[in-house]
């Protein structure tokens, strides 16, 4: 399984790529603009200089002309780089041209198995189900996850599962079970899954005990 983070901000990304796990990024609109004011050619170089793996960026041109320039533009920046498209007809046109172009796609604001499956006929690279933006609404974002791995076992698509908007460390155990290809996670819940009480406890004891001792090594 990949993990990436699901964030645009350098430091957090330095931070937990130092830990020598991270996969790949992946941003949206909304987390680019929480950056406040970058120049973002630079800033999403420097994240794929950081990860060197998929990066995800999203378009913001709604019109298949308009997608299109964006993505040849931002795909130019870096290998790296992965087109972030909307689950739309216009996002489903132009993942099929990006297939003619060889530029990588990511279709996001996935919500349906039937969603996922359309994703993958296209031939995306990745298709993000949201899955913690269900279970926001009292939904069960998991069975969402289950459904589509289990198409996709019953088909040989290349298309990769990337659960999206997680919320806590359960999600992603879940999501391993399942065999999703990859989970996105923001810094918040990777750290979570560093930590265990009985981790945090049983190393105090360690600590104290051998504080104890009276010999010297
Ligand atoms: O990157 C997309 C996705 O992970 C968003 O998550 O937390 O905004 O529902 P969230």
């Amino acid at each position: 399984m990949k993990f990436f983070l699901d964030t645009a901000n350098l430091d957090e990304i330095k931070e937990v790529a130092s830990l020598g796990i991270i996969d790949g990024v992946t941003t949206n609109p909304s987390l680019m603009s929480k950056e406040g004011n970058i120049k973002v050619e630079s800033h999403v170089k420097e994240i794929c200089e950081t990860v060197k793996g998929p990066v995800s960026l999203e378009v913001t041109a709604s019109d298949l002309d308009g997608m299109l320039e964006q993505a040849r533009l931002f795909s130019s920046w870096n290998k790296h780089i992965v087109i972030k498209v909307p689950m739309s007809e216009n996002g489903l046109k132009a993942v099929y041209k990006f297939n003619q172009e060889g530029i990588r796609s990511n279709i996001t604001l996935v919500f349906s198995a039937n969603q996922a499956l359309l994703a993958a006929k296209a031939g995306a690279d990745f298709v993000s189900p949201f899955l913690g933006r269900l279970d926001d609404d009292g939904q069960d974002g998991m069975s969402l996850i289950s459904e589509i791995t289990e198409i996709f076992n019953n088909y040989t698509f290349k298309t990769e599962i990337l659960a999206a908007s997680i919320r806590h460390p359960r999600h992603v155990t879940e999501c391993a079970l399942l065999g999703a290809d990859v989970v996105t996670m923001p810094k918040s819940v990777f750290l979570k899954l560093i930590q265990h009480p009985k981790t945090t406890i049983g190393l105090e004891k360690f600590m104290a005990d051998w504080k104890a001792r009276k010999d010297s090594l």
